[in-house]
């Protein structure tokens, strides 16, 4: 099937769907000029994701691992959300159910106004403390740039991390109820993400296997690809602008 012609079938689907759920990777910011994990920008300082987002390399070397998210937070804080944030923002107010389950922890979602938004990675905008000493809650909100590097806990004077799930670490409990409730919907969508890391790159086959429609929207093929019920080799913005026009005014 064309490209068009997918769609054109995809925004048939969504005009009778009532609950829609979105999940979405990197693909998503690369039009905010936030350099996906494994695509071209993707490396810092020849490092990949993998070297850096681990309890391990962070314990190894706290300053590097922070000096990293620093350097990601001033990117994402001088970025704007584009087209494709807005219209998933105008689609989570759309549609009667609607959830967005993120794999991002830029927050630019939220930033484009999106409701129901699940964070499924956390968050670059909080911080926890390393050893976790207690301080209740145990995650929150840290925006301002940090003095020093790396940041200290203020409850027990050991190092701060950042509020995002690493490789070999569990998604929060609550995360994990909520993405998997979300799941049974009508529509689900695969949106710029690389679907190589587990659990998240299940989320969308799990829909399919309730009775969801899916699709996949990328302009490259993913280990997914051939799991969804359409695929559509194309970019974020450019994909969703062609879905929200083909749908109209709400
Ligand atoms: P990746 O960098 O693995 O994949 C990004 C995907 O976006 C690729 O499949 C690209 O083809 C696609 N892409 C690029 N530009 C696009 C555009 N304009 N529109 C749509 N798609 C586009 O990023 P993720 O799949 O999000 O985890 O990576 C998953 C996780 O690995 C991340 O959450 C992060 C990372 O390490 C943690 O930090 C734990």
């Amino acid at each position: 099937m064309s490209r068009d012609a997918a769609v054109v079938r995809l925004s048939e689907r969504l005009r009778t769907a009532r609950r829609v759920t979105v999940v979405t990777g990197a693909g998503v910011s690369a039009a905010s000029r936030i350099p996906t994990f494994r695509g071209a920008g993707g490396l810092w300082r020849n490092y990949r994701a993998e070297d850096l987002a681990t309890v391990a390399a962070f314990d190894r070397d706290p300053r590097l691992v922070w000096e990293w998210y620093a350097w990601r937070r001033e990117l994402v804080r001088a970025a704007r959300p584009n087209r494709a944030h807005q219209i998933l923002a105008a689609w989570s107010r759309r549609f009667p159910r609607f959830r967005l389950i993120t794999q991002n922890v830029d927050g630019l979602h939220e930033r484009a106004g999106t409701e129901n938004v699940i964070r499924f990675h956390g968050s670059l905008w909080e911080v926890s403390c390393r050893d976790e000493c207690g301080r209740i809650p145990s995650r929150w909100p840290h925006e301002k740039a940090f003095d020093e590097l790396p940041p200290r806990c203020s409850g027990c004077g050991g190092l701060l991390r950042p509020g995002v799930t690493w490789f070999g670490e569990p998604i929060d409990p609550g995360v994990l109820g909520a993405a998997t409730e979300a799941l049974d919907c009508d529509v689900c969508l695969a949106i710029g993400t690389s679907a190589v890391v587990y659990p998240a790159a299940g989320l969308v086959t799990g829909a399919g296997a309730l009775g969801a429609y899916t699709a996949e929207i990328n302009p490259e093929a993913t280990p997914a690809s051939g799991a969804v019920d359409a695929v559509i080799a194309g970019r974020a913005e450019a994909v969703l602008d062609d879905l929200d026009r083909l749908l109209g005014a709400p």
